[in-house]
């Protein structure tokens, strides 16, 4: 009986090792170990043996058992990776094919007009300042006097956190931090770009937007350093033949106050739809530092005087660009984006 045990397992190992496939594997483990298979077979003649030998065959039975099992184990394993490589070789990997580019990144199209209007006033002097998204009422307002029931905060309804810190609404507070920083000290010339919030939401509004804030103070500054300047910009920005007018404003801080539109740039003044026919399209908010908001910020506003202005981003991208709905620069559509960019 051992010896017909040391055959099966001579045989069983043959087999084994011949299999091709993990088909025939699994027949070979059937024959062999299955209910009907050769192991079990020799097992059932164990009553055809002595007694006192039954333990000791039973136990090398049980043994061969378990190598077989480890055998077919490994056979399985080995079958199964050759089939891998089968596959490999079937798919043919060709390595001369050029390779699929890693999807980059591009700069939005607010970055990119922010930039181009940051190059533009760095070449003349000015200095990129900033300021923090979450101002309080002291900047945002009351210095750039605006008293607490004035009326002009209505036209810039903002996200108050406490009723002393809000969002800010526009890029002039940038103005007040920067002045106190740097008061007595002349001259002042800075433009601070960033985001600012109002409750305003349509196709030319969004609660959330951009400004690039102009400020320039001095002692010899005047109205037409202003007109200058803006007309100097409008000029690198959209083309040397634009023109910019200006039209008597309203703004607690600057005293006079300028709008500033410059010549439509969809049908060069003639008129048009996009600018209702009066030849002209509104970019920013303009004018003389008020006296009031000088002294807070430490100037003395009998010696000193300056300009400021506060464009929005979106405004001049959708212009530049001939984009219609103000709400396709947040909606992160990459049909829309790629088409601007680096
Ligand atoms: N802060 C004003 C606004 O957001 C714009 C402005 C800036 C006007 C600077 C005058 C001077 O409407």
């Amino acid at each position: 009986m051992l010896q017909k045990l040391k055959e099966l397992e001579k045989e069983s190992q043959l087999k084994i090792d011949k299999a091709k496939n993990l088909e025939e594997l699994k027949e070979i483990k059937v024959r062999i170990l299955g209910k009907k298979g050769a192991l079990t077979t020799l097992l059932r003649s164990l009553g055809t043996v002595a007694p006192e030998e039954r333990p000791v065959i039973g136990k090398e039975a049980n043994n061969l058992r378990a190598k077989l099992e480890q055998a077919f184990e490994r056979k399985e394993y080995e079958l199964r990776d050759a089939g891998k490589e089968n596959q490999w070789e079937k798919e043919r990997i060709d390595i001369t094919l050029p390779g699929r580019p890693g999807l980059l990144g591009q700069k939005h199209p607010l970055t990119l007009v922010t930039e181009e209007i940051k190059d533009i006033f760095i070449g003349l002097g000015f200095k990129v300042a900033h300021g923090p998204d979450i101002e309080t009422d002291f900047y945002n307002y009351e210095a750039l006097n605006f008293p607490a029931d004035h009326p002009a905060r209505d036209m810039q309804d903002s996200f108050y956190i406490t009723p002393q810190l809000l969002l800010r609404t526009h890029t002039s507070p940038v103005q007040i931090r920067v002045m106190e920083k740097q008061a007595p000290e002349l001259p002042v010339r800075i433009i601070a770009p960033g985001k600012v919030f109002r409750r305003d939401d349509d196709a030319t509004h969004s609660p959330m937007f951009h400004q690039v804030e102009g400020l320039a103070v001095d002692t010899d500054i005047t109205f037409a350093d202003l007109k200058g300047t803006l007309l100097l910009f409008a000029r690198e920005m959209f083309g040397s033949e634009q023109k910019i007018r200006l039209r008597p404003s309203y703004f607690p801080f600057t005293e006079p106050s300028a709008e500033v539109d410059i010549s439509c740039i969809m049908c060069a003044g003639k008129g048009c739809r996009v600018c209702s026919d009066t030849g002209w399209l509104e970019i920013l908010g303009s004018g003389m530092v008020h006296p009031n908001v000088l002294e807070i910020a430490g100037y003395d506003s009998r010696k000193v005087t300056g300009f400021a202005f506060g464009m929005g981003v979106e405004r001049i991208a959708m212009l530049k660009y001939g984009i219609g709905d103000l709400r396709q620069f947040f909606t992160n559509d990459l049909r829309f984006l790629k088409q601007f960019g680096e």
